[in-house]
């Protein structure tokens, strides 16, 4: 099994390119299922989460070509006959869940193994349901599968008890062929939903709102190929933000939209770390003192779950305390242990951590527990005495691409062993 093996490492210094964001480029992939003929998705990350995702479709039977050179794939899906997904793609992977609205809208019948519970929560699919159901889709639950079929699709309003990114998306897609308009209300208002109405688009759907909290998609009667750009990561620029701040470097991080990072960026801000939007992208200089800095996790455009995490590995070396409240995932301070073993000072109580700064980590053995969790033990990593070894890498793999050569590239002390 793959270790990274991490010493203590200098300011980190130079520039970074940030990749495709993995949650966009997830969503738009199960998206090309939908349209006849050809489609290009550019700048795709190299993630593990995008070889289960090529897995899933080829299964579904899209013939996919993923040039890693280029970060292209050109995708066609002419030829969509299969409806079931396998569970062994499926239980790696929460996202597979996304082929349901459009193998539903595309070929009316779907059947996927639900997804189980992970180191983050339960994460149920109920919305995702409830909407498929109000556009008129029989749901069958039984085996630990969802079936869904449906003779026709039809426009409705559907109001989401909570803006689930995943609901949203999969709702959207479902409707795209629906008859007559269908009305997300409450609808996740997050940069990547943006991304996908916007591929979906261009295609030839009609889908107007998305990015506020009402999307309207009015049904059309078929979609082709097209071309598309994902947008930049904002959790991995995120990241590497605070691998900035908390190395007290000096970072330009390029390939990014600052809009998309504003909770970010005024969190850190407020740490007293130094933020400078320029031309060429953000660049981070990370000050000798960190100030501690109050958390609440939020839909966007609140501050990012995926960041809470690596940001807590920044104000466990604050002065002051600081409280982190996670208000999106049930269960998602499995870093909490594992930090705390390099010597953090942090206390749950309930949905809260209750972070007191320390100006010493020490690095030990460390296991990443999930994706964003592994990325905060690698920034603790970084400016711990003695070395921290990381195992269950692959979740880390997941999410980022290359980021242990990106962060050597900075000048971090990073090694990845087998
Ligand atoms: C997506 C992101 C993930 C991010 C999360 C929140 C992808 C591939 N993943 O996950 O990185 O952390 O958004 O920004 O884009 N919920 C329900 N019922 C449902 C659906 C969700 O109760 O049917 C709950 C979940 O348990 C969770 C909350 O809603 O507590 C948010 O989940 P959701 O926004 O759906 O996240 P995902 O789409 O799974």
């Amino acid at each position: 099994m793959a270790k990274l093996i991490i010493k203590k490492s200098p300011p980190l210094k130079g520039t970074v390119k940030i990749s495709g964001s993995k949650n966009s480029v997830l969503p738009i992939l199960t998206a090309s299922l939908l349209g006849q003929g050809k489609s290009k998705i550019l700048d795709v990350p190299d993630l593990k989460d995008v070889v289960i995702m090529q897995d899933l479709l080829q299964h579904l039977g899209a013939s996919i070509k993923w040039d890693k050179v280029k970060k292209e794939i050109e995708i066609e899906t002419d030829n969509i006959k299969e409806y079931e997904a396998p569970y062994e793609l499926v239980s790696k992977m929460r996202a597979s869940f996304l082929v349901m609205g459009p193998l539903l809208a595309r070929i009316k019948k779907a059947k996927i193994p639900l997804p189980g519970g992970c180191a983050i929560g339960s994460r149920p699919v109920d919305l995702h349901l409830k909407g498929f159901s109000a556009l008129g889709a029989e749901i069958i639950q039984e085996n630990g599968y969802v079936e869904a079929y449906a003779d026709k699709l039809v426009g409705n309003k559907i109001y989401l008890d909570f803006p689930s990114v995943g609901a949203t998306e999969n709702i959207m897609m479902a409707a795209v062929y629906a008859e007559g308009t269908t009305i997300i209300e409450n609808a996740a208002v997050e940069p990547e939903i943006v991304d996908l109405a916007n591929y979906l688009n261009a295609m030839g759907a009609d889908i107007r709102g998305a990015g506020t909290d009402s999307i309207k998609i009015n049904g059309v009667k078929n979609l082709t190929g097209t071309s598309h750009c994902v947008i930049p990561d904002r959790i991995e620029a995120g990241t590497f933000m605070v691998a900035g701040a908390i190395t007290r470097g000096d970072i330009l991080i390029e390939n990014v939209v600052s809009d998309h990072l504003k909770p970010i960026i005024a969190k850190l801000k407020e740490c007293r770390v130094e933020v400078i939007e320029t031309d060429k992208g953000i660049r981070v200089c990370g000050k000798d003192s960190i100030k501690s800095v109050d958390i609440k996790t939020l839909p966007y455009p609140g501050f990012p779950t995926d960041m809470q995490a690596p940001f807590m590995s920044l104000l466990s070396m604050a002065e002051g305390t600081s409280v982190v409240i996670e208000t999106v995932f049930e269960n998602r301070f499995m870093h909490v242990g594992e930090l705390k073993r390099m010597g953090a000072k942090i206390k749950i109580e309930g949905r809260s951590a209750i972070i007191d700064g320390v100006n010493k980590l020490t690095g030990t053995q460390v296991r990443a527990t999930d994706l964003r969790a592994g990325a905060s033990l690698i920034l603790s990593a970084l400016v711990a005495d003695k070395t921290t070894e990381i195992s269950d890498i692959y979740h880390i793999e997941r999410g980022y691409s290359e980021l242990e050569k990106k962060l050597a590239a900075l000048g971090a002390n990073i090694e990845k062993v087998k």
